[in-house]
This record gives structure tokens, sequence and C-alpha cells, in this order.
């Protein structure tokens, strides 16, 4: 697989951190287009301590990456900003409201909002999950219509029925349900067992 992985400013820079060391991880995996938003590097300086866009993935995974390469959201004439590139789907979490709507509403004026046209006219999986509590009436009309153009809303709403120990399990788990959703069932997910 050849994924797309964008990361925005809204709250959750762990589920971020988390999809990318189980994308670097997973063989099946061969090459992961990376997008930090500019707005993402001042909510991950601010939840997770890493600051910079230098160095960005190393300081993230705790190692260089061997399949991540990251990108510039200014870069419009990168690989992903073209259908003519063969990828499996891209993936925005977490994704703001800003870029749901410059997805939704078709902007295409970063990377990351070109890319996810590019997607959905591709008509490739696009998983966007959404952060924001409460929803405004614009947001839900945000998600609706990005959902009526072929991308699956997919938001940060983690479960409990795992008995997640800290936020990181409980990212972790979320992201094993985003990546089984992508075609990519993850060894350590947590499967309910009604009899348990
Ligand atoms: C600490 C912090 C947390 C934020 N959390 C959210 C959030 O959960 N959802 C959201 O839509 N925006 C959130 N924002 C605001 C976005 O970062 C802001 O709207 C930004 O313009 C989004 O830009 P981007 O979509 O290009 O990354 C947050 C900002 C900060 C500084």
């Amino acid at each position: 697989m050849n994924l797309t992985l964008a990361l925005t400013g809204a709250s959750g820079a762990v589920f971020g951190r988390e999809i990318l060391r189980a994308l670097e991880a997973d063989e099946r995996v061969t090459r992961v287009h990376f997008v930090a938003s500019e707005n993402s590097l001042r909510v991950i300086a601010e939840e997770l301590g890493v600051s910079g866009r230098n160095d960005l993935l190393e300081n993230l995974l705790g190692a260089i990456p061997a399949k991540i390469v990251q990108l510039s959201d200014s870069d419009i004439g990168a690989a992903i900003a073209s259908g003519s590139h063969p990828s499996s789907g891209m993936i925005v979490l977490p994704c703001s409201m800003g870029t749901l709507a410059a997805i939704a509403n078709g902007l295409a004026n970063s990377l990351i909002a070109r890319a996810a046209d590019v997607t959905l006219k591709e008509r490739r999986p696009l998983i966007l999950c959404v952060r924001e509590t409460p929803f405004n009436r614009i947001h839900l009309r945000n998600m609706t219509l990005a959902a009526e153009a072929g991308a699956v809303i997919y938001p940060c709403i983690p479960a409990f029925y795992n008995h997640p120990v800290d936020s990181t399990e409980m990212a972790r788990q979320f992201v094993c349900r985003v990546l089984d959703h992508i075609g990519l069932p993850q060894a350590g997910a947590y499967v309910w067992k009604a009899d348990e």
C-alpha cells in the first residue's frame, strides 16, 4: 500500500503519532507521503512537546523513518497533488474543521486540500478523522458534503470498552480501527467478545 497521511491543527496529536508508528511498522505499507499543516505544528508542540518542522518525523518516532516521506503543505507540485500518482488512499488524522471545510468545498488551496480533492476525484478512500466539540451547523454541513463526495467521516471518538490504561493506548486502539477500515487490520487490535 502507498498511502497519504495528513496531520492538521485539531487537538489529538497523539493520534497522529500513533498512526505514524503503525504505518512505519506495517510491512504491507511501502510508502507514506506525510504532510503536516502549519497549524498542526502548534498543536503538536502543545500536546506532545515536539517543536518545529525540521526533524519532525524523527522527533515523533524516535528514529528516522524508512518509508515515510515528509512533504510541505505549500508544495502543490508534489506527486500526491496529481491523480496520475498511484495511491491506495488518504487519511487525515486529526482533521480540523478548517481542513474539513477546505476539502468539503473543493478549495484545493494547500497540498493537503489538493491531495484530498484528488483522492475524491479518483474515487480512492479518503478518511477524515474530524475533531471538534460541539459541532456547529457549518461543521455538520461540511461533514455531509464531504461524505456525499465519497469521504468517510471517522470522528476522533475512541472506545472505552477495551479499558485503555492511558491516552497512548486509547489512541493506538483508535488507529487500529482506522487502519482496519482502509484494509490494514492490525495484530494488536482489541476485538470485542461479548462473553468475556
Ligand atoms: C491547542 C489547539 C487545539 C485546537 N483544537 C482544535 C480542534 O480540536 N478542532 C479544530 O477544528 N480546530 C482546533 N484548533 C484550531 C485549529 O488549529 C485552527 O482552526 C487552524 O486554523 C486549523 O488549520 P489547519 O486545518 O490548516 O491545520 C486548535 C488549535 C490549538 C492551538
